[in-house]
């Protein structure tokens, strides 16, 4: 097959006619098909019902706390595990929360903003304009965090190993302004790339190489234990190499079961040195007297020396769907030379690049023939992508007769838009 950007106008114009009807086919049909929900399936949620009676109106944790009550802000002792075994650090390095890690995340950022988190004088507020890096492509949530805190983002780029670390370093040298780096090590959202052990490395020294005496690194391991191709793909540990480096006190770890068990109802953690648990906690104890310890429970039990067997069950339902989107672009679009795309080995998401200033104009275009997007630009802070190329593609939530659909629709919509941009940049 010809590569599309070798062909000449009337051969594309061609083109342009063929796949405006195979387009159309799809339109008449009326679908409401969605590629843009980062949620586990309803059969993944059904792998948890066995949560419900684990608690059997036994509410001692093993240590015998009532878990009914109020108190116990590190969460109990065998949440706190859970929370290690995800995070892979000792449970004394990890309180054990509610139900959602972003939440955790925003009371760091929060309190490194406002009290600091070092127990003494160091705030970010004392800074006129806070900065964080932000590798590219990358999760929107965590963007919108930093803009309702008024933080300003960096763009850095985002490589097969993770973020590129020269760039990374030489920014945080430079200017003390830069607080943090906001980093998703394992099964990134959206590339899947997985932090290499050099990555990992660099990223445990940085707060040492940082002009900012306050630098945080978030380690936002959100699908530390999310694999789906075996062996699965190991991660190196950040916080012991950052006690070899003298930084442990910089780094925030993060992780939840939002994806393990039920996305609305599970237990988030934060990790870190005992200095910084004890500023989380303070800031901690003005929000709440305790956590849902219930819950906590109900989820230590059900999990306790089953969680890789647990995860083993959403990778029977998830490989099959990341399968379809794979075999479908490679097939499709591999021999066109219009797109490049990840092929993550655990995790949410696959991330689609398409000809510069192609992305917007391919889900717009998808959205006429009832295909929904993650809105193109979403995986760059103020949803802008400058080359206007990446699309993320969330292939967990639909079922694989949709997938195979949606695909369709998607690779349909990318030759055309491809096509279209060839065509106009010829004659322009
Ligand atoms: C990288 C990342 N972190 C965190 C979350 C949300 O986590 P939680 O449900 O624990 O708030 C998501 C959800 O998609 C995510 O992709």
């Amino acid at each position: 097959m010809t590569r599309l950007p070798d062909l000449k106008g009337p051969e594309l114009r061609a083109r342009e006619t063929t796949l405006d009807r195979e387009l159309s086919l799809y339109s008449a049909n009326r679908l409401a098909l969605d590629l843009s929900r980062g949620k586990p399936a309803p059969a993944q949620l059904d792998l948890s019902h066995g949560l419900e009676q684990q608690l059997n109106d036994n509410y001692k944790s093993a240590s015998g706390i009532d878990t009914r009550n109020y108190g116990n802000l590190r969460g109990i002792d065998e949440a706190r595990d859970l929370g290690g075994q995800l995070l892979g650090i000792p449970a004394a390095n990890v309180i054990a929360g509610g139900n959602s890690s972003l939440f955790l995340m925003h009371l760091v950022t929060s309190t490194a903003m406002s009290q600091g988190v070092w127990g003494d004088d160091r705030r970010w507020s004392t800074t006129a304009k806070v900065k964080v890096l932000t590798p590219v492509p990358g999760y929107d949530r965590h963007f919108t965090l930093c803009d309702a805190l008024g933080i300003g983002m960096i763009n850095v780029q985002m490589n097969e190993h993770g973020p590129d670390m020269d760039e990374v370093e030489a920014l945080v040298a430079a200017d003390p302004s830069i607080k943090g780096i906001w980093c998703v090590p394992k099964y990134s959202n959206p590339t899947g790339c997985v932090y290499s052990n050099e990555t990992v490395e660099r990223c445990a020294k940085l707060p040492a190489h940082a002009a900012a005496d306050d630098f945080l690194v978030f380690w936002d391991n959100e699908y530390g234990v999310h694999d789906f191709v075996y062996p699965a793909e190991t991660l190196a540990d950040i916080l012991s190499l950052s006690k070899t480096a003298g930084t442990q006190d910089h780094i925030a770890l993060f992780a939840s079961t939002s994806k393990i068990t039920f996305s609305g109802g599970g237990v988030s953690f934060v990790g870190g040195s005992e200095n910084f648990l004890n500023a989380i906690e303070k800031a901690l104890s003005v929000m709440m007297v305790g956590p849902d310890k219930v819950n906590q429970l109900r989820h230590s039990r059900f999990l306790a020396g089953r969680l890789d067997q647990h995860m083993l069950r959403h990778a029977e339902i998830l490989k099959p769907k990341f399968d379809i989107v794979d075999q479908i672009l490679q097939t499709e679009l591999a021999p066109l030379g219009i797109a490049t795309w990840t092929r993550p080995k655990g995790g949410y998401f696959v991330s689609l690049d398409v000809l510069p200033g192609t992305a917007a104009e391919t889900v717009r275009l998808a959205k006429t023939t009832g295909l929904t997007l993650t809105p193109a630009g979403a995986t760059f802070p103020g949803g802008k992508d400058p080359m206007d190329s990446n699309i993320r593609i969330a292939p967990t939530f639909a079922t694989t007769e949709e997938i195979t659909t949606a695909m369709e629709v998607l690779v349909l919509c990318v030759k055309l838009t491809s096509v279209r941009k060839l065509l106009k940049d010829q004659t322009a």
